[in-house]
Parts: structure tokens; sequence; C-alpha cells
């Protein structure tokens, strides 16, 4: 059953992505670019940006600088948006920050840039485009998090609880929005190959290109789907441990995950 409504198209839908200047926002742009969408894109790297919006006609894009860490800086750049485009369809917030935090290396600095970016950042973001949504009766909000929100995971002291805060604020979201016909899309990817997992020392299974992460996201958001979690495989495995009691669940953990 699809707990959003579905969408046929995305031609001329105005979509607004937050962290687009690399990894999954920087594919996930190019897709809906391809798609016919209209995109605003947005993160600190003004570059990356340019670059994305010259592979397009330069009427599909606005390139807006924006960090998450400032307010202001968010306000501004909705205000842009709506300036060029009146109503935006679909805010995507991608950005986020990960730092491998154990508990006898843990750094105070590292864990609250990592709750700023990655659940202070959507929060705020959220702030500036609510009241636009809920009086325009449709639209749409994506936050992507992280199957390292569904429960503890060795090396993600800070990054977890940053994840697993956001799958609750989404559900919290859909809870408020869907009656109003707002959607709400929690995604969250496993393993994906991006400068954020490039810094890691393990062997990452089910390991994914950020190309194909914007095609599932895409492809969730087309069927209506809520809770957009891929590769399924992987995501759907740690969805059954986290069911699990804790003493089989340590035991898994701490018998299949080496780091
Ligand atoms: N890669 C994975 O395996 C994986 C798995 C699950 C979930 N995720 C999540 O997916 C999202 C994207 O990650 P990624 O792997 O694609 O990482 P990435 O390549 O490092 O991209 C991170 C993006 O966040 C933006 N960003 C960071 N801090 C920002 C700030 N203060 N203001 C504005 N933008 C900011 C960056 O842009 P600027 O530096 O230009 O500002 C960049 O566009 C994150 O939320 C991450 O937690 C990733």
């Amino acid at each position: 059953m699809s707990l959003n409504q579905k969408i046929d198209h995305f031609s001329g839908k105005r979509i607004w992505i937050i962290g687009a200047s690399s990894g999954i926002g920087h594919a996930t742009a190019h897709a809906f670019l391809k798609l016919g969408a209209k995109v605003a894109l947005s993160s600190r790297r003004l570059d990356s940006l340019k670059e994305i919006q010259s592979h397009f006609s330069p009427e599909s894009s606005l390139v807006i600088s924006c960090d998450v860490l400032n307010e202001s800086s968010l306000k501004d750049a909705y205000g842009t948006i709506k300036n060029a485009w009146g109503e935006l369809d679909l805010l995507l917030y991608v950005a986020g920050v990960y730092e491998p935090l154990r508990a006898d290396e843990f750094d105070l600095d590292k864990a609250k840039n990592i709750i700023a970016t990655n659940v202070i950042g959507p929060m705020s973001a959220c702030s500036v485009v609510l009241p636009d949504l809920i009086r325009q009766k449709h639209g749409g909000i994506g936050i992507v998090s992280s199957v390292a929100g569904y429960s503890g995971l060795p090396k993600a002291l800070a990054y977890g609880p940053s994840k697993a805060a956001m799958i609750n604020f989404c559900e919290n979201l859909y809870y408020d929005l869907a009656p109003l016909g707002v959607n709400v899309y929690m995604i969250n990817p496993g393993f994906v190959a991006t400068e954020a997992t490039a810094k890691n020392d393990f062997h990452m299974p089910a390991l994914i290109t950020s190309d194909a992460a914007a095609k599932h996201i895409i492809d969730g958001m087309m069927a209506g789907d809520f809770d957009i979690h891929f590769p399924r495989q992987f995501s759907l495995f740690l969805k059954f441990l986290r069911i699990l009691p804790y003493p089989i669940y340590f035991f898994l953990l701490k018998k299949f995950v080496k780091i």
C-alpha cells in the first residue's frame, strides 16, 4: 500500500536539493534534471553546483549557496527560489556529515557538528518550507537519513543517533502532513560509494553507486513510498536485526561486524 501519492512524472516539478554538491545529492540532482525537473542546487561548494548546472539548459536550475548550520542562509535560499519559481514541489534534504566515532575516541566537537548538520539542519530547512507546503496542500519533503539509524552499530556514536532522530522526525512529519496532502519520504540508504564513505577502512557490504542510490530514491517517490530503503537485501536484513532481543542482536553484531 502506498503511503504517499504516486508521482507519474517530474517534468517541470520544482525541487530544492540541499547537499547537491557531491555524492547522493549530486547524483539525484542530475537524475531529476534529466527527467525535466527544475532543480535548485544548494550546498556550500558552488563550483560543484555550477558544474551540474552546466550540463543542462540554464533555466532548468538555480545555484544557491547555502550553509545548513546557518538558519538565515536557508531562509535566504528559499526566498530566492520563491522569487524565481513561486512555489516549491519538493524539498530534498541530503546534506550530512559522517565521522567514525567510538567511545574510546569520543570527540564532542565532532559529535556536535554531526548533530547540527544531520538533525538541526533538516529541522531548520523544514521550518523554512513547512508553512508554505501546509498552505499549498501539495508537494513533499524528503530527508536522507540512513540504515545506521535503525539500531546501534560500531563507529557511529554520534552519526547513528543523528540518523535515528531523523527516522523518528520523518515518522512524526508523515503523521502531520499526510492528511494535508503533503508527501513525506524517509530515505534510508545502506552503503553508497561517496566522499563520505571513502574514509571507511573496512569492507562495506552491499556497496552501491550514488547513481544507483538516486534511482532508488526517485523510483521510491514515484511509487508513493514513505519508507525508501536500499539496497533491499541489506536494509531488510538490518530491519530484521533491530527486532531481535538485545542479547541475540549484540551477539550477532559481535560475531559478524569486525570493525
Ligand atoms: N554514503 C553512504 O554510504 C550513506 C549511507 C546512508 C546515508 N547517507 C547519507 O546521505 C547523505 C549524503 O551523503 P553522501 O554519502 O552523499 O556524502 P557526501 O558526498 O559527503 O555529500 C554530503 C553533502 O552534504 C553537504 N553538506 C555538508 N555539510 C553542509 C553544510 N553545513 N551546509 C550545506 N551542505 C552541507 C555537502 O556539500 P558542501 O560540502 O558543498 O556544503 C555535500 O553536498 C548524508 O546525509 C549521509 O548521512 C550516506
